[in-house]
């Protein structure tokens, strides 16, 4: 898919699933096999259910799963006075305990399944961001101090550097190898009796007393529950995708001598904020010990500068750990950001009977995973739950109203992309590897000339809702800015909430370029 690499897809793991038959009725559909699909596949069936899950790709935990950063954490990333004062003291309290006991859920299931993962505890650091005052860590103290995460307040991170200043540790967070465990995970399922089906794309979701999954080729299967773990949800056109916005953040590993920095999670005050952890040496693939360091988040599809943020991600590594010999891999994944920091998981919002979601991760989709797979089985057995409320698809939190009308504006600015002039005027003036969007009358073409020279064209229009794409030349990937619809040069769909690639127009060979 992409011209980077992230770390984790070099795991020598089989993730492939079995080829989808003639099946035309089952119990419970997971649409999606990523974390969260997978998560909420395993409990339901320690609860008895038959689960089958369909998965786009030729592999299961193949989306955003292979591009995080791993870091297990109870501690809200947007942090604990956000969403205390947008949501209370209560709901604060709540989401803590429930992130608190996703870590340790994963802990037990690789325990329970024996599913060897690098999973270890460690501390969590929160610093102060380089220039800003210490007393600016004063709220956030508090607040996690009502949510009941008792932080430890420190002069420094306790590691040889990392000069960053003041810091709040929180102890028992965990770090561990994302497709490791995806793929321990698969094994415990089919030893469960469930089905893992790769290569299906789902085109739509019909609730009712049976739940209609329409397939790819217009063939369709029914469901007496269905689960929509696609990261985006696939089955809505609009409703959630107007509570959460779409970021790309991005990532780098680099190669530091054994033992150089402390084995913890780090996190600063930046906007946006940096994030850091180390991946232990693997004997069996000579993998060595990589520092892990992520940050440069913004808006999917608007921005052009991914090398310069990948340059001042390293720049920043460097500066707080010169024993850095060279960078090993760099990467950039997209996260879903909700208005309280809190995901969306429930009953569907738009209510479809016996439709079920997992969406919104705000950048803590590993836990947010664990935490669906949790309250989704209470729910789709009739039990009641404490996470309800926490986690309703169908809040709109009013004290985050103001950030709810600013994020609209910035999509409905998205659509101002019809009356402007393209990148470039002409293909030919596109060089090789590269895309570029080109106004065509009254429409807007998507146009990417592979390494070959040949030139491919699309309609830029994204089939969701007729946002136009941007080109992302550090993915080499078309990139929707309304929803975070994204797409590969040549079109395909590769994420949510477009079930469809971008319109095909014919390949054609070029004019040299220049
Ligand atoms: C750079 C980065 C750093 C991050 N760091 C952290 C972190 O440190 N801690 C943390 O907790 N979280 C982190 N996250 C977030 C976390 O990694 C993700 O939220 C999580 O992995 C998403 O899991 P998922 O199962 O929801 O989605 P995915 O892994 O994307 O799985 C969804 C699956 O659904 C499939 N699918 C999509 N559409 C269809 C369809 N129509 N039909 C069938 N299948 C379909 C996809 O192919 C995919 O495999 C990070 C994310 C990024 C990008
Ligand atoms: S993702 Fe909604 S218009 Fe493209």
């Amino acid at each position: 898919m992409s011209s980077t690499q992230s770390l984790w897809a070099g795991a020598r793991s089989d993730r492939t699933g079995d080829v989808l038959g003639n099946l035309k009725k089952i119990d419970v559909c997971i649409v999606g096999g990523g974390i969260a699909g997978l998560t909420t596949a395993y409990l339901l069936l320690l609860e008895g259910r038959s689960v089958t899950i369909l998965e786009s790709r030729e592999e299961i935990g193949a989306g955003e799963t292979a591009y995080t950063s791993a870091h297990l954490s109870s501690i809200i990333d947007d942090g604990f006075a956000r969403v205390e004062s947008i949501r209370g003291r209560d709901i604060a309290k709540r989401a803590y305990q429930s992130h608190a006991e996703a870590v340790t859920l994963i802990e037990l299931i690789c325990r329970k399944e024996a599913i060897d993962c690098d999973f270890q505890r460690v501390d969590g650091f929160l610093c102060v961001a380089d220039g800003r005052d210490p007393d600016t860590l004063d709220e956030e103290e508090a607040a996690a101090n009502r949510a009941g995460a008792a932080p430890e307040r420190l002069q420094k991170v306790p590691c040889k550097h990392f000069h960053t200043g003041a810091c709040l540790r929180y102890a028992n967070q965990a770090r561990f190898h994302p497709l490791k465990f995806m793929a321990g995970l698969a094994k415990a399922i089919r030893d469960l009796g469930g089905r893992i089906f790769t290569n299906v794309q789902v085109n739509g979701i019909k609730g009712g007393p049976m739940v209609t999954v329409k397939l790819e080729g217009d063939r369709q299967l029914e469901a007496n529950q269905v689960v929509v773990a696609t990261n985006s949800p696939i089955h809505q056109v609009t409703l959630l995708h107007t509570k959460m916005a779409a970021y790309t953040s991005y990532v780098i590993a680099a190669e530091i001598p054994p033992d150089t920095v402390r084995d913890a999670l780090i996190w600063d005050t930046q906007e946006p904020y940096h994030y850091v952890r180390i991946q232990p040496a693997d004997p069996v693939t000579g993998e060595p010990e990589l520092l892990i360091v992520g940050g440069e988040d913004h808006k999917t599809g608007q921005a052009e500068d991914q090398e310069e943020r990948w340059k001042r991600l390293e720049e920043w590594a460097r500066k707080h750990n010169p024993d850095i010999t060279r960078i090993r891999y760099r990467w950039s994944g997209q996260v879903f950001e909700t208005l309280d920091g809190l995901a969306f998981i429930g009953a569907d919002s738009g209510g479809a009977e016996n439709v079920f979601v997992v969406t919104g991760d705000s950048g803590m989709g590993l836990t947010h995973a664990a935490i669906a797979g949790r309250l989704l089985t209470d729910l789709m057995s009739g039990r009641p739950s404490d996470l309800i409320e926490v986690y309703s698809p169908s809040r709109i939190p009013l004290r985050a109203a103001g950030t709810y009308v600013t994020e609209n504006f910035n999509l409905a600015a998205q659509y101002s992309d019809w009356i402007t002039g393209g990148d470039v005027s002409d293909a030919k003036d596109i060089p090789a590897g590269c895309g570029a969007v080109i106004r065509k009358g009254l429409t807007k073409l998507a146009v990417y000339r592979d390494e070959d020279g040949q030139v491919h064209e699309m309609s830029a229009v994204c089939p969701h809702m007729k946002g136009v794409v941007h080109w992302n030349d550090g993915e080499k990937t078309w990139d929707c800015p309304c929803h975070g619809s994204r797409f590969t040069a040549e079109g395909e769909v590769i994420h949510g909430p477009a079930t469809e690639g971008l319109k095909s127009l014919e390949a054609r060979k070029p004019a040299a370029v220049g």
